[in-house]
């Protein structure tokens, strides 16, 4: 059997962002249990906000087609993304939308959510950690038809979540990643 593949993707292009240094960290705990990771920027696969006159006129634009690929090339993926103002930023639903567009020949459009894994994390400086931005994503991905699995991570008051290294400080929060990370690995081989 091939090596297991599982896309990390982080939901901020920010420099310093918690959410990017909690993806560096799954990719690690992935790396950890045997898997082929690949952590991505979405600063490599920059989008204008989706327009379907703009679709209509000149397609998809290719960075959403490379990035439907990537995924696609892969059996499980992680997101984790902020939360703004209680859901997702616009750059994580404006990639997902303009992804779930991309339909290449002989693949109904969306195949590339139904066909594998899906996990969800997030990192905010408050209490709840971003549960509001996971309850809107996971329906996003839902709606795409996607499997997410029913394990989650919100990391709260994550600027105090790392150490001097940029690892997780709480035992509980590293058991916490861990759990999620084997729960994606488990349901992606079955997706395989
Ligand atoms: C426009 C905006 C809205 C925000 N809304 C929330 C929010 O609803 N809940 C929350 O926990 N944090 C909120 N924050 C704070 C972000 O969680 C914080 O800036 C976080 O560091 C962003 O993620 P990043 O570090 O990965 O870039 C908001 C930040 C911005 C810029």
């Amino acid at each position: 059997m091939s090596a297991l593949k599982i896309l990390v993707i982080p939901g901020s292009l920010r420099s310093g962002s918690l959410n990017a240094r909690l993806a560096a960290v799954a990719a690690h705990e992935l790396a950890q249990a045997g898997v082929d990771v690949t952590r991505i920027s979405l600063a490599d696969f920059p989008l204008p906000i989706y327009d379907g006159d703009l679709q209509a006129k000149s397609g998809v634009p290719k960075h959403a087609v490379n990035l439907k690929r990537m995924i696609g090339a892969h059996h499980g993926v992680l997101i984790v993304t902020p939360e703004y103002n209680s859901s997702v930023p616009a750059l994580v639903k404006n990639t997902i939308d303009w992804v779930s567009r991309v339909q290449d020949p002989h693949e109904a459009r969306g195949e590339v959510f139904r066909g594998r894994a899906f996990a969800i994390a997030s990192a905010s400086g408050g209490r709840l950690g971003g549960t509001r931005a996971l309850a809107a994503l996971r329906l996003i991905l839902s709606a795409c038809h996607a499997t997410v699995i029913p394990n989650q991570l919100a990391l709260s008051f994550a600027e105090d979540a790392y150490d001097e290294m940029d690892r997780l400080r709480l035992p509980a929060d590293t058991e916490a990643l861990q759990a999620l990370v084997r729960q994606l690995i488990d349901l992606s081989q079955r997706m395989m």
